[in-house]
């Protein structure tokens, strides 16, 4: 077994190769977790009132320099959903206004759009990315010719859940800020799954999720608002941080971060947590990862003759790939046959009209691993 595996709390019978969905956390980071609560029980109007504030500012400075941000630009929320759903319902949209996105979005997210479609008429608008990608260019050119005079807001994702594609924001974020368009990008698997600088693309919003790539225990994830555009956003929840009695730092803040009486010892573990993975060479051992997930994607589509999702894959991906399955079989019946009957933990879900199989590797994942997986796939498409 790989020897990074017992760092980790995985059913070590399991061969896990779904990090994607819900991340997994190290012994170490929960420890770090269930110190945090415990000192938050040992006494709960101490912690409360006067420690957990300045906790919080050292886990946003430390945050904020991992994904690229000044700490008061970003508030902790326990999900990407709270954050977007946060950013959706504070928008002014009219009837006819467009919310340009792609039809790689997460199914959450869509949901959240037509919700808000529904209550005020606007029309999301989801570009159609067909695949396997090419090139950044026309992905752009075909994203960017569906913009029209009504495009009010951009909602794109950074890396995408069910394709498992890295899409080039850059381009997009530079020509929204240019033709005035509200940018929101869902990056809930980039932080700790690709070197992530949101300063370089400037978007209007950014959220992240730190439970899945960056390894801390869940309920953590980021709202990244621009300066700019912080005032527009209103509390999900309002709470005494709306027309406050003792205003701080920043509207932003006091909008967001507390939200009523709750446990944010997550929150906490995330210096812990960006330190831990540093002594491991985390980031090193990742572009191995990055590497077996090219090689594996290579062999197992030459294998089942379907085409590989991306021209280039150290463009288009990290540690996760998305596998055309060949014809169409039913996904929940392979994906119960790889658990049930041989411990393979991966899932196989439709997305349009093909079935795909997407393979995470971490460093805790052998090539053992995903030899198996090519071993027994075979038997469970037949
Ligand atoms: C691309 C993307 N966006 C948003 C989410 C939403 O995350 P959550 O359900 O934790 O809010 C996910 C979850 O996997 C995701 O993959």
């Amino acid at each position: 077994m790989n020897t990074l595996k017992p760092l980790f709390q995985l059913d070590p019978e399991i061969t896990f190769l779904n990090h994607g969905s819900f991340g997994a956390c190290p012994t170490a980071i929960f420890n770090e977790l269930v110190q945090w609560q415990k000192k938050l029980e040992n006494e709960p109007v101490r912690f409360i009132t006067s420690e957990l504030y300045p906790a919080l500012d050292v886990s946003r400075k430390v945050l904020g320099e991992f994904v690229g941000c000044d700490r008061d630009d970003l508030v902790f929320f326990p999900n990407p959903s709270t954050a977007i759903n946060t950013v959706a319902k504070s928008l002014r949209l009219n009837p006819g206004d467009e919310i340009l996105s792609t039809d790689h979005e997460y199914g959450a997210m869509n949901r959240t759009w037509k919700f808000i479609c529904q209550k005020t008429g606007a029309n999301f608008v989801p570009v159609e990315i067909p695949i396997p990608v090419s090139s950044h260019e026309e992905f752009v050119d075909r994203f960017w010719s569906r913009v029209t005079e009504r495009t009010r807001v951009i909602f794109i994702s950074h890396l995408t859940s069910q394709t498992a594609l890295i899409f080039p924001l850059e381009e997009i974020c530079k020509r929204a800020r240019k033709a005035g368009i509200f940018t929101i990008v869902d990056g809930a698997h980039a932080p700790g799954h690709i070197l992530l600088d949101i300063s370089s693309f400037d978007p209007d919003i950014y959220t992240g999720a730190c439970h899945k790539w960056m390894c801390t225990p869940k309920g953590v994830s980021f709202l990244y608002a621009r300066k700019s555009v912080q005032n527009l956003i209103d509390p999900l929840v309002v709470s005494w941080g709306w027309e406050s009695d003792e205003p701080g730092k920043s509207r932003f803040l006091d909008y967001h971060q507390w939200q009523g009486t709750r446990d944010m010892s997550a929150f906490l573990t995330v210096p812990f947590a960006i330190q831990y993975l540093k002594e491991l060479n985390w980031q090193t051992l990742t572009k191995k990862s990055h590497q077996m997930v090219v090689d594996f994607q290579n062999e197992i589509c030459q294998m089942l003759n379907t085409p590989v999702i991306c021209a280039n894959p150290h463009m288009w991906q990290g540690q996760m790939c998305s596998i055309l399955l060949p014809g169409s079989p039913d996904p929940m019946k392979i994906q119960s046959q790889l658990m049930d009957n041989h411990n393979i933990e991966i899932p196989v879900f439709s997305w349009k009209d093909r079935v795909i199989l997407r393979v995470s590797v971490q460093p805790y994942n052998s090539e053992a691993d995903l030899q198996k997986l090519k071993d027994i796939l075979p038997s469970c498409l037949n």
